[in-house]
């Protein structure tokens, strides 16, 4: 992690500009929770067109100053150049530096991944989609998308080398109607049309017997697939535990909507690599699929994240709850706060908030009162609308 470590200085002035890096203002740690502790600063920044903050705090009898790591951004140089223009403007008497680094071109564009904001703000097809859910090697997810140069696949994994194997193998094979995704498969969709998908591939799933609230079926999961599928589409799950197959039935009987074919040891056109392996130990393997009914209400995706208040902090900041608040799909926890230096009515809230296996961190900005996201709002989740909705009551 980049950091410079230099004897005790005073704070640069701002704002200012050292190296084409713009200093724009200090914010000091509030004392908010009862533990004392030694006082931070969060610098903010811009550099390269980025907005983002340094953490300065003492080490020992120094200082030291480092990355944010809630506000990182790429590529490192960017962060680097600004801690490195942070001390020669100040010119402390170093300690220690590992942020000379030589200039490493950008990592080339992988065109197919991509980033789950594609998702929300771009992606559109007048294709049929189809999904599957943790496509490890890719051989299944590959193999139907070369059978089928019409359709639109959306491969869902949060293994990464599993996706960097399936991105390298199609383009050796020369496959372009895939998109790769590295996000949580139990999430992802809230972010698809509805009525769009022809069928949802979920083979051998992590059973999760142990902790069956990792499991990618569930209620809401079932819901959600329902929605995005197509009249006659389908949710296919092949799994060789019988736990996980009975768990999967019950929750497919019991659905208000749908029917469900259930098939033991059925041949597919492709076996995959754990479909082999069960196979060679004379294991069965289930398949339970869901044939969706019901045309679906189409999709609106709430993207308000504003504050339409504005407040008073010095009087707020110490009303402000230091323990998290648990909804049932959702969280809200203030985890720290800052007061900007020479400024009335300004600081910063860091917070972490949203869905519980998919937490988001961000810091609120607020300047005279007025409120706002820094570096931009939070993904719009279904939990992190909920979580804002309960930011603004807390915060008002
Ligand atoms: C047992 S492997 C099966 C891989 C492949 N479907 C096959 O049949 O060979 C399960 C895969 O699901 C992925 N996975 C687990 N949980 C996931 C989640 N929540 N979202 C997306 N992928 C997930 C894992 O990384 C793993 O590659």
């Amino acid at each position: 992690m980049p950091h410079i470590v230099f004897n005790k200085a005073e704070l640069i002035n701002t704002p200012s500009s050292k190296d084409g890096v713009d200093f724009k203002f200090i914010a000091k740690s509030y004392n908010f929770t009862s533990h004392q502790r030694n006082t931070e600063y969060k610098i903010a920044v811009k550099n390269e067109n980025k907005d983002f903050l340094l953490t300065l705090k003492d080490k020992d009898d120094d200082q030291m100053i480092k990355i944010d790591k809630i506000t990182r951004v790429a590529p490192i140089t960017v962060v680097k150049d600004a801690l490195n223009a942070y001390t020669d403007s100040i010119k402390p008497t170093i300690v220690f530096s590992n942020t000379h680094s030589i200039h490493q071109k950008a990592p080339p564009q992988k065109e197919f991944l991509k980033d789950i904001n594609y998702f929300v703000d771009e992606f559109q097809t007048d294709k049929e989609i189809q999904i599957e859910v943790g496509f490890g090697s890719g051989r299944h997810l590959l193999h139907q998308a070369k059978n089928n140069p019409n359709i639109q696949f959306i491969g869902l994994e949060i293994h990464t080398p599993s996706i960097e194997q399936a991105l390298k193998q199609m383009k050796m094979q020369d496959i372009t109607n895939v998109l790769i995704v590295n996000y949580d498969a139990r999430l992802f969709m809230e972010f698809i049309d509805s009525n769009k998908v022809g069928r949802i591939f979920v083979h051998f799933p992590v059973p999760w017997d142990k902790k069956p609230h990792r499991r990618i079926y569930s209620n809401e999961f079932i819901n959600e697939a329902l929605r995005v599928l197509k009249v006659e589409g389908t949710l296919e799950l092949r799994t060789d535990s019988r736990k996980y197959f009975d768990y999967c039935t019950e929750l497919l009987t019991n659905l208000p909507t749908g029917k469900i074919t259930i098939d033991i040891n059925k041949d597919l056109e492709i076996s995959s690599k754990y479909e082999d392996r069960w196979k060679k130990q004379g294991k069965n393997i289930y398949d339970v699929v869901l044939l969706s009914h019901t045309e679906d209400k189409a999709l609106v995706i709430e993207k308000d994240f504003t504050f339409d208040f504005e407040i008073n902090y010095e009087e707020k900041i110490s009303k402000l709850p230091t323990k998290s608040i648990v909804e049932k799909d959702f969280f809200v926890h203030i985890e720290d706060l800052f007061t900007i230096l020479n400024e009335e009515n300004s600081g910063l809230i860091q917070i972490t908030m949203g869905n519980f296996d998919r937490p988001v961190s961000k810091y609120i900005i607020i300047r005279n009162g007025k409120l706002d996201y820094y570096q931009g709002s939070p993904l719009p989740t279904s939990s992190n609308i909920k979580a804002h909705k309960k930011l603004k009551e807390i915060l008002n």
